[in-house]
């Protein structure tokens, strides 16, 4: 039975319908009402739409206002974020519905960064599975989920390429590399959004944050940006425009400035690149209170100054800020603002009210029915589960220690994260409900039944406290094998939480030494949310994990790939370095002009390390060995519309059946610009049984060699190109083809 609301929106649609028959495709009807709403608004109410607030049910931000209530009942809020529930959303739903004017439904959107209720790894952790439709997985179960609780929108996926661990937000995002995290984000957009958003469990999507946040000086968040246009263009941007690609509704600013300029202010960012160059036809959000922010950035000398020139940028919705509410019905009554830039704004925002089918019936994401039989289903855990071991990466194996035998008599679980349950959810954990994860301890007991688990916590993550020592060796001596469970704090990686070292916090590498002093086998698995330098472990340990934050199911995914029920497939998406000094260091550096030489000083390096990293990106081992052979090239010379492939023979001859990433890397040795040493363009994952060989190719057209040249012209230039293969950056074969001539877009 239609409401009196519905029917209203109901019968309006009817009439606009019936009388533009030439409306032709679903956009256009949508298009025209919302115009036909818009054209019932006052500037308040406009206004309203380009305001969005946090409830007081979390808090992802500095500081809450208690009036969104208010706001809502008077129609001067378009959005809620923070809420999440049936029942909570409803009744939020309800008094926009039935005291505002114009009864234009609420808009919910939340933090669902890497699960709702079922809590999946960390995204830089699902990053190094390199599983795509896994991550789209992920993505689409965590939808079910946030909109089966009332949710309509999530601000994520971030794809803030990363070059630098000791800024937490790695954990947030998909490494350092523009291909792959070009491929993730599109993923996770498709996850998120489904191919229908008028679908009840489908969410508008954000791409966050906008732009190049990774590179905040020095890894100290916030801090500023400045870079040039190229290194912008081929470095940070690609994932961002992969987003849009894959049809992302909203983008979120991000708080850093860019060249000088606010990202919230910044309207090469907002218009010429996000709307006259990618045709992006969403919304733009900014990040937490990052209007009110232009004041510090000192940008703007008050509130209707940081409102007129977010607005001119491009920036639609003003996250917590209240500057939009407060500064814009003045602005646009002095003439300083068009309201015609407003309207721009709310039609963009109603728009996606009626896609998500809130016109229709705005309670539809509200409903206990759905929120009852949709949370915690147990494909979703056992999903979770799958994507946490895709996401392990074997860093060391010395004599095969691992897999462990089912039969080994004593284990000692010794470190902070054996039995902790709380990190295991990592940052920006949602709706996640630490208390449900499964433990280490207990996935070892789960799958260990008959072998004895003496576990200790040795010390905390983070204190200077040693007294457990003892007590830790002890256990030790007792064991066949050791299981260390070192790592961080999950509130030490996420927004805020930059660290000047990424050593192991605390003692647990002192911690460690005394382990290892007992001469026992040891197997470490590390947990946390960056690269953290781990030189000492990966010199001494016998068997070494990057486990990162695996989510709810962590101790069974963990487990598995202890005991060999999943063979460890997972290739670093980040560079792990040796020394917080070696940073920035990346795997696509430039070669420079003096490229390192041992047997010369006057050569790029340090006096006090080398200038390799401790992992590089990509790399990643097996319980199984494969090898590379007979890179070939279908043509070794290229025209400028050629598509050429690169053959390659991959053979699992170990003893275990084993997936493998396979990574192609191109390089362009000579060009009118510097170029990196090598640029991941493609890569596969494959499974192979023992003794099986598999011939696999990529395909390579220009697209793959071309950059922005002395000019900003984006194109290839003829020459040599290198083409590189293999199971990690810094182990591959290689070949060699020759572009005939340049070919340059047009401007
Ligand atoms: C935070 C984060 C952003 C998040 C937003 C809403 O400050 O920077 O990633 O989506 O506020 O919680």
């Amino acid at each position: 039975m239609l409401k009196p609301f519905n029917l209203f929106y109901f019968l309006l649609s009817l009439i606009l319908i019936s009388c533009s028959p030439s409306l032709q495709t679903p956009s256009d009807i949508i298009d025209m009402k919302a115009d036909s709403v818009l054209g019932l608004m006052t500037l308040e109410e406009k206004v309203g739409q380009l305001t969005l607030f946090t409830s007081d049910m979390d808090q992802t931000g500095a500081f809450i206002r208690k009036e969104y209530e208010q706001d809502i009942r008077d129609g001067r809020v378009g959005a809620i974020f923070n809420a999440y529930g049936a029942d909570y959303t409803r009744y939020l739903q309800e008094l926009a519905i039935s005291h505002s004017r114009l009864k234009i439904p609420l808009l919910f959107g939340y933090d669902v960064i890497h699960g709702h209720r079922t809590i999946f790894p960390v995204p830089i952790a699902e990053a190094s599975s390199w599983d795509l439709e896994a991550i789209e997985r992920s993505a689409r179960i965590a939808a079910i989920e946030a909109t089966a609780e009332g949710l309509h929108w999530t601000f994520a996926p971030m794809a803030d390429i990363s070059i630098d661990p000791r800024w937490g937000r790695v954990v947030e995002g998909a490494g350092e590399d523009p291909w792959l995290a070009s491929q993730i984000t599109a993923a996770r957009v498709r996850g998120f959004q489904g191919d229908d958003l008028t679908a009840v469990n489908t969410m508008a999507a954000t791409i966050k944050h906008f732009a190049a946040y990774g590179d905040s000086q020095a890894g100290r968040d916030y801090h500023s940006v400045d870079m040039s246009e190229r290194r912008l263009r081929e470095t940070f941007l690609p994932p961002y425009k992969a987003a849009i690609d894959a049809g992302v509704k909203t983008v979120m600013t991000s708080f850093n400035d860019l060249n000088g300029i606010p990202a919230t202010a910044n309207h090469f960012l907002m218009t010429q690149i996000l709307r006259d160059e990618w045709g992006f036809d969403g919304f733009v959000v900014t990040d937490y209170t990052a209007i009110m922010e232009l004041l510090h950035h000192g940008v703007a000398a008050d509130t209707a100054e940081a409102a007129k020139i977010a607005l001119q940028a491009g920036v639609d919705m003003d996250m917590q800020s209240g500057f939009y509410q407060k500064a814009l019905p003045d602005l646009v009554k002095k003439g300083l603002v068009s309201e015609q830039m407003i309207n721009k704004a709310v039609k963009r925002i109603l728009k996606i009210k009626f896609e998500l089918g809130l016109f229709d019936d705005p309670f539809r994401y509200s409903n206990p029915q759905r929120e009852k039989n949709e949370v915690m289903r147990e494909e979703f855990i056992e999903a979770a589960r799958d994507m946490a071991r895709k996401s392990i990466v074997l860093l060391k194996n010395d004599g095969q220690l691992l897999p462990l035998s089912k039969e080994v008599k004593r284990i000692a679980l010794i470190g902070p994260l054996a039995d902790g349950r709380r990190e295991l959810i990592g940052s920006w954990s949602a709706a996640g409900d630490w208390t449900k994860a499964v433990t280490l301890y207990e996935g070892l007991k789960a799958q260990l039944p008959h072998t004895k688990i003496l576990v200790e916590k040795g010390c905390d993550i983070n204190s200077s406290d040693r007294s457990s020592f003892a007590q830790a060796i002890k256990s030790a001596l007792q064991a066949d094998v050791i299981i260390l469970a070192l790592g961080e704090s999950y509130w030490m990686s996420g927004e805020a939480a930059s660290r000047s070292d990424i050593k192991l916090p605390g003692v647990q590498e002192e911690l460690a030494k005394a382990i290892h002093s007992t001469g026992k086998p040891v197997i470490t698995v590390i947990m946390s949310g960056r690269p953290l330098t781990l030189n000492w472990l990966a010199n001494n340990t016998n068997a070494l994990i990057q486990a990162w934050f695996l989510g709810t199911s962590s101790g069974n995914a963990i487990t598995d790939v202890l005991t060999g029920n999943y063979n460890p497939s997972g290739k670093l998406p980040m560079t792990f370095p040796k020394s917080v000094g070696q940073i920035p260091i990346h795997y696509n550096m430039k070669n420079t002009g003096r490229p390192f030489d041992p047997d010369n000083k006057y050569t790029s390096k340090y006096l006090d390390i080398s200038n390799e990293p401790l992992y590089a990106f990509g790399y990643g081992l097996s319980y199984t060995t494969f090898e590379y052979n007979d890179l070939k090239l279908s043509q070794n010379k290229m025209g400028a519309n050629d598509t050429i492939q690169a053959y390659i023979t991959i053979t699992n001859t170990g003893a275990y059946a084993g997936e493998e990433v396979v990574q192609l890397y191109i390089h362009d040795p000579v060009a009118s610009v510097t170029r990196a040493v090598k640029e991941l363009k493609d890569f596969r994952k494959i499974t192979l049984i023992p003794g099986e060989s598999s011939t696999i190719y990529f395909d390579i057209s220009r697209d793959k060699l071309s950059f922005y040249d002395a000019d900003m012209r984006w194109g290839a230039e003829k020459g040599d190109f290198i083409v590189m293969i293999g199971g990690s950056s810094d182990n591959t074969l290689s070949a060699s083809f020759e572009l005939s001539e340049s070919i340059w877009d047009q401007k």
